[in-house]
C-alpha cells in the first residue's frame, strides 16, 4: 500500500525533482526519521539503493557518523526551519536543502531536494590548486633573487679563500663549504625554476637511453647503499628526442629518489622501461615494489608542498610534471598500496 502511495506520488513530483539531482522526504516516527520518499537520477547514480531509504532511518543505510550529522539537520527541520547543508555519499559531492512541511503550525513532512556538486567541487579544488602554485611561484621568484646574489659572492671569495690558504686542515672545511654552497645554489636554482619554467628551458636533440644511463649512474650509489638494484630495459632501437636534458635529468632523478625511498626491502629492484609508444612518442616508465600510495594519497601528489616524509618538501612532483608539460608530454601514477608504484611518462619526440 506504501509502494502504491509512493509510485503516485513519484508521478506528480517528477517536475520537482531537480536534474542531477533527488528528491526525498521524511517523518519523525517514535524518536526516528524515517524516510518515506526518494527518487532522482543521482540516487539512481549513487551507491545507494531506493529500497535501502524507504521506510528507513539514517543509521540504517549511512556510516554512524554521517548519519549522526545528518541527524542533527534532520532535528532542525523538523522544529520548523529550513536548513541547507552539503553531504558526500562515496564519491559524489551533493547539496542539500530541507524545507519542513508545517499544517497549523505543525510540522507534518519535510521534503528534502539535492544537488549533485561533484564537479563543481573538482574544478574548485583544481582551482585551488592553481591558487597554490601562483602564491608559490611569487615567493619562490621573491627568495631566490633575494638569495642568489649574496650567494654568488660568498661561492666567488670561498674559492678565492682556498687557493690562497696555505693551512691544510682548513682545505678540508673549505671543500665541505664549497659543497655545501653548491647545494644551496641548486635548491634555489630550483625555486627560479618553479618561477619562471619556460624561461630557464633549453631544449636540445639527446639521446634518451645515454641521459638515462647516465641518471642511472648518478643515483647508483644511494640505491647501493639500501641494497636496491636500479635496472634499466631500453626496449627498442635508441630514441633521440628534443628536450632540456638537465630538466629530462631532473624529472628522473626525482622519481627514482621517490621510488628508492619507497622500497626497504634488500635485493628488491626498481625497473627503468624506455620504449616507442608511436613514430611521435615514447614512454618512460619507472617501477617499484615499493610501500604504494592509497587512492585519496594518489590524487594529492602533484599538489606543492605535498609531502608523507619526515624531511620531504613536496615539491618534487610538483616539478616534474611542470617539466613534463613543458615538453608537452603526461605524466601518471599507478599505484596499489603493497603492491608497490610504476610512473608512467608519455612525451612526443619533437616538440612544436
Ligand atoms: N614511488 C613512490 N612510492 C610511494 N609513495 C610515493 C612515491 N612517489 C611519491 N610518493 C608519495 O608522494 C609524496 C610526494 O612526493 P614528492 O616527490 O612530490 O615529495 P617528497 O618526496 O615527499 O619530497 P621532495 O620534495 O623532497 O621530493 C611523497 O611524500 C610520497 O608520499
Ligand atoms: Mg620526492
Amino acid at each position: 500500500m506504501e509502494k502504491n502511495e509512493n509510485n503516485a506520488l513519484s508521478n506528480d513530483y517528477r517536475d520537482l525533482i531537480p536534474r542531477n539531482g533527488f528528491l526525498f522526504k521524511f517523518i519523525k516516527k517514535d524518536n526516528d526519521f524515517i524516510h518515506t520518499f526518494v527518487e532522482g537520477d543521482f540516487i539512481t547514480k549513487s551507491i545507494t539503493p531506493t529500497e535501502m531509504v524507504i521506510g528507513k532511518k539514517l543509521s540504517d543505510f549511512l556510516p554512524l557518523k554521517q548519519a549522526l550529522m545528518k541527524q542533527r539537520f534532520y532535528e532542525i527541520a523538523w522544529k520548523g526551519e529550513t536548513v541547507n547543508y552539503e553531504g558526500e555519499v562515496g564519491d559524489i559531492h551533493y547539496v542539500a536543502s530541507l524545507n519542513p512541511l508545517l499544517v497549523n503550525g505543525e510540522v507534518m513532512e519535510v521534503i528534502g531536494t539535492a544537488i549533485d556538486i561533484t564537479d563543481k567541487k573538482r574544478n574548485e579544488n583544481k582551482l585551488r590548486e592553481l591558487e597554490k602554485l601562483a602564491v608559490v611561484g611569487e615567493l619562490a621568484a621573491g627568495i631566490a633573487h633575494e638569495i642568489r646574489n649574496p650567494l654568488t659572492s660568498i661561492i666567488g671569495f670561498t674559492q678565492i679563500i682556498s687557493e690562497r690558504v696555505d693551512d691544510r686542515s682548513l682545505h678540508e672545511y673549505l671543500g665541505i663549504m664549497m659543497l655545501e654552497l653548491e647545494r644551496i645554489n641548486s635548491i634555489v636554482n630550483e625555486f627560479m625554476f618553479i618561477a619562471k619554467p619556460d624561461e630557464t628551458m633549453k631544449v636540445s636533440t639527446n639521446n634518451i637511453s645515454s641521459l638515462i644511463t647516465s641518471v642511472i649512474r648518478f643515483m647508483e650509489p644511494q640505491s647501493n647503499l639500501k641494497g636496491i638494484r636500479l635496472h634499466f630495459d631500453a626496449q627498442t632501437e635508441e630514441i633521440i628526442a628534443v628536450c632540456d636534458q638537465n630538466l629530462m635529468k631532473q624529472v628522473l632523478i626525482n622519481l627514482i629518489q621517490n621510488s628508492i625511498e619507497a622500497t626497504d626491502k634488500n635485493g628488491e629492484e626498481i625497473k627503468i622501461t624506455l620504449g616507442k609508444a608511436s613514430s611521435e612518442n615514447y614512454y618512460i616508465h619507472i617501477m617499484d615494489k615499493g610501500t604504494g600510495i592509497t587512492r585519496d594519497r594518489l590524487q594529492r601528489l602533484f599538489e606543492p608542498f605535498y609531502t608523507t616524509k619526515e624531511k620531504g618538501t613536496g615539491l618534487g612532483l610538483m616539478i616534474c610534471r611542470r617539466i613534463i608539460e613543458l615538453h608537452q608530454g603526461t605524466i601518471e601514477f599507478n599505484s596499489d598500496v603493497g603492491t608497490g608504484t610504476e610512473v608512467m611518462i608519455m612525451l612526443p619526440v619533437n616538440i612544436r
